[in-house]
């Protein structure tokens, strides 16, 4: 698929939206929405998993079934969920992650709100709604609307208890040949865009748990998990949405700048502590 603007800006553009306006979504949009989840390319994750995206209008968070269904206040007026749907096995998060953080530049570029949620709503309202088959599980939905002029205070308070406009340094998330020295961004090279888009990217709670260690033009990605956070208890270890929401932001953006790679699992021979998993690493070709 085509964005209409450039992968950089978009990624500039996103950020979570919890207040919308009360302005339905446009029959176009609406049409342009249905349409990317009507094409199968954009359901398959980059190693080749399926997912389902579920389209659930709301009418005062009541759904078309007549289903009431809740964000316990974190979200306000939005006309629709997206709902993402994956089969129970943790190995899927990554790439469902990567697969929705596609949807969620889409819709950026289209100038919709979107806000990930993978813990503050009703889990069980929404799979009564969609009619789970036995072996799913919902990981993550996202409300969608336009974007409210004004946050309410709710919403600048919480941005600030996540201190979600709190990026982390370039230097404190990547690394040159091992953990033990940090990358600058002069020393990033080629790199230093698609980097910096991980690190603009959304995260649970804003914990920002992605590691990545460049050694000799490649990049291996890792997860360094929060240790007892709330959101690994949800039945899947949520952080791993965030690694694959990482790895969407990199690949996008080194296609849309022209460096040749692929995704491969090859463990490089470096030391890394308990709380870090390695996943997968960018080999450039
Ligand atoms: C996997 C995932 C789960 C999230 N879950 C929630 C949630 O349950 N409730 C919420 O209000 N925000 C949630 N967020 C949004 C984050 O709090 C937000 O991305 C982070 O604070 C950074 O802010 P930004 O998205 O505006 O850059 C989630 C984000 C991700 C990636």
């Amino acid at each position: 698929m085509q964005f209409k603007q450039s992968i950089l800006e978009i990624i500039k553009q996103r950020t979570s939206v919890r207040t919308f306006e009360k302005e339905p979504i446009s029959i176009e949009d609406q049409e342009l929405i249905k349409h990317y989840l009507s094409d199968s390319a954009n359901l398959i994750g980059p190693f080749g998993k399926r997912f389902k995206i579920e389209y659930v209008p709301v009418n005062k968070d009541h759904t078309d079934k007549g289903i009431k269904i809740g964000t316990y206040g974190f979200i306000k007026s939005p006309q629709a969920y997206l709902v993402g749907i994956m089969e129970n096995n943790d190995a899927n998060s990554i790439q469902f992650g990567y697969l929705f953080e596609k949807l969620v530049l889409f819709l950026t570029d289209l100038g919709i709100g979107t806000c990930w949620l993978g813990g503050t709503f009703t889990r069980e309202s929404f799979e009564t709604e969609i009619n789970l088959n036995k072996n799913e599980m919902i990981p993550a939905i996202t409300p969608i609307g336009y974007a409210a002029g004004k946050k309410r205070l709710f919403e600048k308070t919480l941005r600030t208890m996540v201190k979600a406009d709190n990026k982390m340094a370039f230097e404190t998330l990547f690394f040159k040949q091992d953990f033990n020295q940090n990358l600058s961004i002069a020393e990033a090279g080629q790199y230093e865009l698609p980097l910096e888009m991980v690190r603009l990217g959304p995260s649970a709670s804003n914990k920002q748990p992605w590691r990545v260690v460049l050694d000799q033009n490649n990049c291996h990605f890792f997860l360094e998990k929060t240790p007892n956070y709330s959101g690994n208890r949800e039945g899947f270890t949520m952080q791993r949405l965030d690694l694959g929401i990482a790895m969407c932001h990199f690949e996008l953006t080194c296609q849309e700048l022209g460096i040749k790679g692929e995704w491969v699992q090859s463990q490089p021979d470096i030391q890394f502590n308990e709380t870090m998993e390695y996943h997968y690493t960018w080999m450039s070709k």
